[in-house]
């Protein structure tokens, strides 16, 4: 997104002007309809923005391959992992939201579709016919971890932005996603020893 836009664009798409832009001059473009007032620099909008949407997309991607796992499980301990994985697809369902509606409530869009997501996801699909559970368990472990790493960029952002709401929010989906790796860890480590 650039700060030039074509005539007819300008008509329904305005910048975020309300202060001055920071270092990078680089302003944000949407809709004038979805433009919320917002206090925060349009520089700092746009940067927030792209550092939020790609956390919904990977967000999506590793709730359908949680949820994957969990309708695809097998085994031994069948019960305690589908339980387990059922259990962690909802806390991340949960998370998509939240993120999605600061990137709304700073005047910022977000994930339109099933498209939008696959451009912007870095998690991987899984779409191997059978994934071992230990397999499953240690891919959805370094998942979240690389989840929560990114969520950690994400929150240097907001801090320099001071958006504060946002950078709250992620310290909480920061500590769920370190939780989710504790024990698929555990899990991953007991299967792999035990069987
Ligand atoms: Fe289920």
């Amino acid at each position: 997104m650039t700060t030039s836009k074509p005539a007819e664009m300008s008509k329904t798409h305005t910048t975020h002007t309300t202060k001055q832009d920071g270092a990078s001059g680089q302003t944000l473009t949407v809709p004038k309809a979805l433009a919320t007032p917002t206090d925060l620099a349009s520089a700092d909008v746009r940067a927030i923005t792209e550092a939020l949407n790609p956390l919904v997309a990977d967000l999506f991607a590793l709730y359908v391959k949680t949820k994957n796992f969990h309708w695809h499980m097998s085994g031994p301990h069948f019960r305690d992992y589908h339980l387990l994985l059922d259990e962690q697809g909802e806390q991340i369902f949960d998370g998509i939201d939240l993120l999605a509606e600061r990137v709304r409530r700073v005047g910022g869009t977000t994930i339109r579709s099933i498209g939008h997501i696959s451009q912007l996801q870095t998690i991987s699909d899984n779409n191997e016919a059978y994934v071992a559970p230990a397999q499953m368990l240690s891919e959805l472990c370094s998942d979240n971890q690389s989840l929560a790493q990114l969520m950690r960029n994400a929150h240097e952002i907001c801090e320099h932005a001071n958006d504060v709401a946002t950078a709250s929010i992620l310290e909480t989906l920061i500590d769920e996603a370190e939780r989710r790796t504790w024990f698929l860890f555990e899990a991953a480590e007991k299967s792999a020893t035990r069987g």
